[in-house]
């Protein structure tokens, strides 16, 4: 007999086959005199299984000892009879039990419930992601990944798997993890695919992406840091500046919020309370330098311990409802950061050397992006990767720009901190399959 889905169930109970096979996690256990309940639920949804408790014969007394003998968290398989039954507060329809077969048994007291403190729920991960909230996180994260990616089908990207095993580090020496690799001495964990994405535009690719995971060895245990995250990249050749790297992220974040909506409206609403907003495009815009202006006009003091000329936590929160009120948007894009705060590779503008032609997007006051157009003119690359002190140890990477390479750029998108704040998430440790952080490295 084939499992039918307990989603499915109602649509079973109408037609002529009463028997069926149902399979799942026990989820709770009422005992009575003359029935014991228990509610078994699977990815779709939630029954109740019922047992009368009549001795008439030794199947009967095998059954009922069955189900005595569960535990909540059970993996079960029963077959019974599917009935319609008002009475029952699950859907309205029940299966009368006639076998229950305990596959999976747990031990008896689970060692988390919905109310322990978050770093526990962290250490039972797997019983934590079986609540149907944190299924529903998954089916999100999967939606937006495939709207992701029909976006690029369409647009003809092409995809990447570049290797997480690196020569040198790719965006700061400090934040790298080490190991030993064979005759050639260490290597590094790809902190992104920057490079490599880079590469495929001086390969002619002209348009790739990639979805995989990076390590960054910063020692921060912040809501919105992870040691190791899935990166989403895009590179893009032919730009004539960073604004059309904004323009083709803006649509492609629409239609992934779409088609989220689309599929998953009510039950975000039902779940978690949250409501899905379609963005309108272009997003706001607003240069570094605009930005100090207004931080500043509204008396903000942006702490010392932030980094010269950048923008605390606290000042991209104004900046975010600067957006929403002026604009109607969520989004906003901080364009044109000076180049002491970012990379080497990022371009400066001809007029103006000390400013970078990059931009990082924020999403509800949160930085989701940070994106640029990249130097593609060797000289200058390699000027900026020697004030850097970098110039030996990418010198694999200068010579992607020496054979002629198209004016190019791209951004990385953070996947866990774009489900967060899709979903109001307090963290990206429950946007995120399994967390790693300064602490934590197991299950
Ligand atoms: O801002 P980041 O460091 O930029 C880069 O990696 C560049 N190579 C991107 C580019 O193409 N210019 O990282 C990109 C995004 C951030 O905006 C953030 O969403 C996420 O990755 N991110 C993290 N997510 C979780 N934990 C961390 N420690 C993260 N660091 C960055
Ligand atoms: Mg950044």
């Amino acid at each position: 007999m084939e499992r039918v889905p307990i989603a499915a169930l109602a649509s079973a109970a109408k037609s002529e086959a009463p028997e069926v096979l149902v399979a799942g996690f026990v989820a709770a256990i009422r005992v009575l005199k003359r029935m014991i309940f228990v509610v078994l639920r699977d990815r779709t949804g939630q029954v109740q299984v019922t047992i009368e408790r009549s001795a008439a014969d030794a199947a009967a007394r095998a059954l009922e000892q069955a189900a005595l003998s569960l535990t909540v968290g059970s993996a079960i398989r029963v077959r019974g009879r599917l009935t319609e039954n008002s009475a029952v507060k699950v859907g309205g329809i029940e299966v009368i039990a006639s076998e229950i077969d305990v596959v999976g048994p747990a031990e008896p007291r689970l060692p988390v419930d919905e109310d322990s403190a978050s770093d526990l729920q962290l250490d039972w991960r797997f019983l934590a992601l079986r609540r149907p909230t944190n299924h529903l996180v998954f089916e999100v994260q999967t939606t937006v990944e495939c709207a992701m990616r029909e976006y690029w089908a369409q647009h003809s990207f092409l995809e990447l798997h570049s290797p997480k095993l690196m020569h040198s580090a790719s965006e700061s020496g400090a934040d790298t993890f080490a190991t030993p690799y064979f005759e050639l001495g260490t290597a590094y964990l790809a902190q992104s695919p920057q490079f490599y994405k880079q590469m495929a535009m001086a390969a002619g690719f002209e348009r790739v992406f990639e979805v995989g995971p990076v390590f960054r060895a910063e020692p921060s245990l912040t809501p919105r840091h992870a040691a190791e995250f899935t990166s989403v990249d895009v590179e893009l050749s032919w730009i004539d500046s960073h604004d059309d790297v904004m323009r083709m992220e803006e649509v492609w974040l629409r239609h992934v919020l779409s088609t989220v909506q689309r599929e998953h409206r009510e039950a975000i609403a039902r779940e978690l309370g949250v409501e899905i907003r379609i963005p309108a495009v272009p997003f706001p815009r607003l240069t570094m330098r605009d930005a100090h202006g207004f931080l500043s006009s509204q008396g903000h003091v942006i702490p010392d311990v932030t980094k010269p000329g950048d923008i605390d936590p606290a000042g991209e929160r104004l900046l975010a409802r600067w957006a929403l009120e002026a604009h109607g948007s969520e989004f906003l894009f901080l364009t044109d950061y000076p180049a002491s705060l970012r990379p080497f590779y990022h371009m400066r503008y001809d007029e103006e050397p000390g400013v970078t032609k990059s931009f990082d997007l924020l999403w509800k006051g949160v930085e989701i992006t940070t994106g640029a157009q990249r130097e593609h003119r060797y000289a200058r690359l390699a000027r900026q990767a020697e004030e850097a002190g970098l110039r030996e140890s990418v010198s694999y990477y200068l010579d992607f720009f020496r054979y002629g390479c198209p004016p190019h750029g791209g951004f990385g998108l953070g996947l866990a901190r774009l489900v967060m704040l899709m979903l109001g998430l307090p963290s990206i440790r429950e946007a995120t399959f399994l967390h790693r952080g300064p602490n934590r490295l197991t299950p």
